[in-house]
């Protein structure tokens, strides 16, 4: 099995491994951010450039370094590999570079956006970010496009990561979405309307790293961090039935799915459960979601005892089943 150093620590890990996915398993202070590559598809990664990292040594049978950073997300770790994210100054620079044209279009509507909070461009721009824009352009906009009664679509927002696309392909039958044009036109398409009827579409919104596809049922409700997010299950027959409520005071806002460390989605889960099941009697509740500490929604600090629900006869279930 190959051997990889990343930023002085050494790993091993199975062929065919990419310097992300070995990064990740060493932990998150090596790990490269992550804006289009996303494990749970089939096909993703290589349009951001946010993984980025230096190849100082490309192998133990060739020693000499990758002339330029590479997508980690796309490159394959070879056996002596040695490469340097956090540990590199020029990385660090290059990744701001790349910040900086993934914001160039970018609304600054973090105010007024769902998905503030948790959104993967907002911590990344803040991590890696310049303070001011140097970009003197008129800024991208794109017509409305409606894509149903329960997603909203807001295409200045989008960095076109791909993610729902390949989300869409994954889980419909049929290829019909996708992006439109090239270069600084590019737009995802109204073919992902077409998808918009599928039991499974509502996971685009889960895979969107920033708030260009957001829950109409969610919509302007709340801020994020003002939520309490807890897991709970049901007997779904079309989904796993796993999901995280989101409450504010005994109300569900919004069910969304559980995401693991890196944010991505753990299960995917089905358009009843998200935006059908949204009172507690619907729910066998768990206990709180566990959120990075570094993440501002656990600033709301809680615990299942302290939350004001009505969890005894669920929670008796649970004892019961065990
Ligand atoms: S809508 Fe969201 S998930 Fe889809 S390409 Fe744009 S940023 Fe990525
Ligand atoms: S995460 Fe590697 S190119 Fe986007």
């Amino acid at each position: 099995m190959p051997k990889v150093t990343i930023d002085g620590v050494e790993i091993e890990v199975p062929k065919g491994t990419t310097i992300l996915q070995a990064a990740r398993m060493i932990g998150k202070h090596v790990a490269p951010p992550a804006m289009c590559y996303y494990s749970k598809l089939d096909v993703s990664g290589g349009y951001c450039r946010t993984c980025i990292v230096r190849v100082t040594k490309g192998s133990a049978a060739n020693p000499n370094p990758m002339p330029k950073p590479v997508a980690s997300c796309r490159t394959e770790v070879m056996d002596g590999m040695v490469v340097e994210n956090f540990t590199s100054e020029q990385v660090l620079a290059d990744r701001k570079g790349v910040v900086e044209f993934l914001l160039l279009n970018h609304p600054l509507d973090c105010p007024v956006c769902d998905q503030a909070g948790e959104c993967s461009l907002q911590d990344l721009g803040y991590e890696n970010g310049a303070e001011k824009t140097r970009y003197d352009f008129e800024r991208r906009t794109f017509e409305k496009i409606d894509i149903g009664p329960k997603i909203q679509l807001h295409m200045t927002r989008c960095i076109l990561c791909y993610r729902c696309v390949h989300t869409a392909d994954q889980l419909t039958e049929k290829r019909v979405h996708g992006v439109l044009n090239r270069g600084e036109v590019s737009e995802i398409s109204t073919y992902i309307a077409a998808n918009i009827d599928n039991e499974l579409s509502g996971n685009v919104i889960d895979v969107c790293p920033v708030g260009a596809l957001t829950d109409k049922t969610f919509r302007f409700k709340s801020r994020v961090w003002f939520t309490k997010p807890v897991d709970a299950h049901r007997d779904c027959k079309k989904c796993a039935g796993k999901v995280r409520l989101w409450f504010k005071g005994e109300e569900v806002l919004r069910v969304t799915g559980r995401k693991d460390q890196w944010g991505e989605v753990i299960d995917w889960i089905c358009n009843e459960c998200r935006f059908d099941r949204k009172n507690l009697s619907d729910w066998i509740v768990e206990g709180p979601s566990r959120i990075d500490p570094h993440s501002v929604i656990s600033q709301n600090q809680y615990e299942l005892a302290k939350l004001k629900l009505d969890t005894g006869e669920q929670l008796k279930k649970i004892k019961e089943k065990k």
